[in-house]
Order: structure tokens, then sequence, then C-alpha cells
């Protein structure tokens, strides 16, 4: 495989002295895994891989490294200010690389959508490329007495955040010129008089400073659409459930006992609500349907409440690794009448699943064997998320 023509230089040797955690920031955990690890995860993800190397505290690197072991990250020891640290890191260039981004490990969920803009506007324009954000407060220079000195116009202003990308040989060059100690890379290769360029950046990435920057990352975690991406992370389930009427049997429905109500035909007690829950759950973790798990020929389903199906289907569910967001159902039927119970069937179905479960129903304007009341029909979706049960 030939050498990355791109670098990213991650900077992580700050001591975070406004988090104000026991460990240097980078170190600190937010949801489960270090702020660090967060941030190269989405390094990782970069196409083409590039080379990345980490810069950590002096007496963090070994254990870093060990941590890094089997990837292609360089970690070498960082320097007194953010700037020096760049320059350690720079040193572990590889020859072969042209295009150098550096990003602060605090700015943990920056995508890596982001990273590849970046790098495509620095081959596209040959100069600086840094994301920044319009300032939405107002802004005012006040003097060390708080006292306001002057109105600033936010229009021309942008947040700046990183990853900021360069040509390799004018940055290495400028990193060696400075004669100031500035608090981003865009300043360094200005100073030297390179253009630097504006993309828009991304709300993800935000830099963690204070606790409540930690919360807001954590926060954001619990949510893995917002975090990772329309999709990453998550997955979608559908299922359908039709159970025909028997007047012979008591009525069994989302769960709760319906006095008065014709029951349903089947094997278990025809909870068809419940059944379409279990299928959609079943269909998003890949796990077959309830006719494959459940089977009618198994004597501990015979006329088994619909909840015993959830609860075992919840447990198959959440041991493959998934956790449930939500689930959605919609009844089809003439009868039982759901708007009536309906607080009452989505605190029974939410506490059997362990999420928020909404029930809708509609008839079906007379037609078919739902309209001519001879059975009812379900259709339930739901979305679960994967991967983060272990580290959220
Ligand atoms: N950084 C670094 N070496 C330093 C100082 C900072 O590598 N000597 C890195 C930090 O680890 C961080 C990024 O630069 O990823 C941005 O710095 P900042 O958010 O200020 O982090 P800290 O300096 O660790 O925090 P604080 O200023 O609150 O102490
Ligand atoms: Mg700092």
């Amino acid at each position: 495989m030939s050498s990355p023509n791109v670098a990213v230089i991650v900077v992580a040797a700050g001591s975070g002295t406004r988090l104000g955690g026991a460990e240097p920031k980078a170190f600190v955990t937010v949801a489960g895994r270090t702020i660090l690890e967060r941030a190269l995860d989405e390094v990782f993800a970069v196409v083409p891989p590039p080379q990345v190397v980490v810069v950590v505290p002096a007496d963090r690197v070994d254990q870093t490294s060990r941590n890094l072991d089997g990837t292609t990250a360089t970690v070498v020891a960082g320097g007194e200010t953010r700037q020096q640290s760049v320059a350690c890191g720079i040193r572990a260039l590889d020859p072969a690389v042209a295009t150098v981004l550096v990003h602060d490990a605090a700015r943990a969920l920056t995508p890596s959508s982001l990273f590849q803009r970046v790098v495509n506007e620095v081959v596209l324009l040959e100069h600086g490329v840094v994301p920044g954000l319009p300032v939405v407060n107002t802004l005012k220079r006040v003097d060390e007495r708080d006292l306001v000195q002057e109105e600033l116009d936010r229009a021309g202003m942008r947040e700046i955040q990183t990853p900021q990308g360069f040509p390799r040989d004018a940055f290495v060059a400028s990193h060696e010129s400075a004669t100031n100690d500035y608090t981003d890379d865009a300043a360094v290769f200005a100073a030297a008089g390179h253009p630097v360029s504006i993309i828009e950046g991304d709300h993800r990435a935000f830099k963690i400073t204070t606790p409540w920057d930690l919360r807001r990352a954590e926060q954001l975690l619990a949510h893995p659409v917002v975090v990772s991406g329309a999709v990453v992370g998550t997955r979608t389930g559908i299922g359908m459930d039709v159970h025909a009427l028997d007047d012979t049997r008591p009525l069994w429905f989302c769960g709760v006992y319906w006095p008065d109500e014709p029951g349903l035909a089947g094997h278990s007690d025809g909870d068809a609500a419940c059944h379409a829950i279990c299928d959609a759950l079943l269909s998003a973790a890949g796990l077959g349907d309830v006719g494959s798990r459940f089977g009618t020929d198994d004597p501990r389903f015979a006329d088994a409440p619909g909840a015993d199906f959830i609860a075992e289907t919840v447990a198959l569910v959440t041991g493959a690794g998934f956790r449930i967001l939500n689930v959605a159902v919609q009844v089809v039927a003439n009868r039982p009448k759901v708007g009536p119970r309906r607080t009452e069937l989505e605190s029974v179905l939410t506490a059997l699943v362990g999420a928020p479960v909404s029930v809708g129903a509609t008839t079906s304007d007379g037609l078919g064997l739902t309209g001519r009341g001879e059975g009812v029909a379900v259709v339930a979706n739901c979305l679960l998320a994967s991967g983060v049960s272990a580290q959220s």
C-alpha cells in the first residue's frame, strides 16, 4: 500500500484546567470512552486512511501507544503550549504527506465528514482551510472591570473549529518561523503571510472545555442518531400481525384485558399488537420473526400472554447488543376502540418494552377483513440503537 499523502495531527497534550477533571482532558471519559478515543474513532474513519499522529502528555505516551497497538497511529509527547504540541506532531510526519490537518482531541464528536471536506478544499485551493460557524450571540469588548468598551459586528465573525488543513511545506515552514504563541494553526499560517479560507463548520465539532460541554457531549451520545449521522448506530424494524375475532375467547389486546369485547383466535392469547411489536423488534435486530422464534408447536406458548412474548423478545434484542429507542404501533380495526384507553395502553406497553411506545388506530373504511369486522390487524415499527449499550 502506498504511503498516505494526508496526515492528521491530533493534539491531546493539554491538561484540561477548565474541565477540572482528575485526568488530563483527553483521558476523561464521555459516555464510557475517553475523549481521545472518541476523537480518534472519527479520524480512523477518514477515507483513504491518513497518517495519524497523536500528541499526548509525556507521561501518557506509553499508555496511549499500548491502547493504539494494532492501529497505524504514531504517538508522541507534546509541549508546554498547544503550538509546541503541534510542532512535536510535525516532527513525526511521514515524508510522503502533502496535506496536514491539525485537530483538537477536545473536539471529540467531530464527524469524519468534516475531515474529508477540509482535505478536499485544501487540495482544491492549495492554501489554509478551516471550519467556522456564524456567531449567534451579540459581541462586545469589555475592559478588565467588565465595563463595555465597544460593540463588535458579529456579521463578519466566525467561530473557528478544527480540523484545520494546510499544504504541508508552507505549514511546516510557518511553524518554524512563528515568533508568537497562537491558539490555532490558521493564525500561525496566516502570520507567515499565507491565505486561509473558511468552510462551513459542524455543530458537532464543538470543543469540550468545561463540565457543561462534557454533559452536552454525553447527552448527544445518548441520541446516536444525532452523533453518528442518520443511519450509523441505528436500525429500524417493521412487524405486522393479523388475528381473526373469536367470541368464545376473552380479549387481550395491547397487553391489557378488554371486558365485553370478542376475543382473538390464535395459539397464544392472540394479542396481535404485542406480536407485531415483537416482529418489529426482531426484524430490526436481524433475529428473525415471531413465527421462527416462538413456534406454534412450542407448548410454552399455548395461550401465552402477549406480555410474555414481549419480555422474551426484549431479552433477545438487548442480549444481542441493541438498545430499544422507541416503538410505534398502528391498529387497523373497527374495535376495540383504542382512543379512550390510549394513555393506559401506551403506559403498559412502554413498561413492557422499556422504551416509549405510541399507539394509534384507524378503521379501514369498511373494506377488507378488518372493515367487515372479522379480525384486527396491527402494524408496528421500531428504532434500535446498535453498538451503544456497552459504551454509554
Ligand atoms: N493541547 C495540547 N498541548 C498543550 C495544550 C493543549 O496538545 N500544551 C491540546 C488539548 O489537548 C486540546 C487542544 O489542544 O485537545 C485544545 O486546547 P484546550 O481546549 O485549551 O485544552 P487544554 O489546554 O487541555 O484545556 P485548558 O485550557 O482548560 O487547560
Ligand atoms: Mg488550553
